[in-house]
């Protein structure tokens, strides 16, 4: 988790987009790296999970969606630039359209 959150340049001031937060291990590494919880907006498509991270994260902009319809999850925040994207999606589980589609978006 911290690997990955290593990528964030928390210098650039931008907000940072997770993908499949899941137990949140990700989230909390990215925290930890010094993103500021209303900085952070993270998708994650399970009900239960999504609920457990909304009490375990307060200030972080979870949303309850799928990351393969990111204009539609991320709604008014759609055309904002992001830091980076971290990702924990198992794109090898999804069709290679799916995964190609995800990556342009
Ligand atoms: C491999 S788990 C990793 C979870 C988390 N990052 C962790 O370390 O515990 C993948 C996560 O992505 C979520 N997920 C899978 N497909 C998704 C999709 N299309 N949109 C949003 N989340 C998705 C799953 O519900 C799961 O929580």
């Amino acid at each position: 988790a911290r690997r990955m959150a290593s990528v964030i340049d928390p210098a650039s001031g931008l907000p940072v987009l997770e993908l499949g937060a899941g137990t949140g291990v990700i989230t909390k590494a990215i925290l930890e790296r010094g993103i500021k919880p209303q900085q952070l907006v993270s998708v994650e498509y399970s009900k239960d999970f999504y609920e457990r991270l909304t009490r375990a994260f307060p200030g972080v902009d979870f949303r309850l969606g799928d990351a393969f319809a990111l204009e539609e999850v991320l709604a008014e925040r759609r055309g904002e630039q992001f830091d980076c994207v971290i990702s924990a999606v198992p794109l090898l589980s999804f069709p290679m359209e799916q995964r190609v589609g995800l990556l342009e978006d």
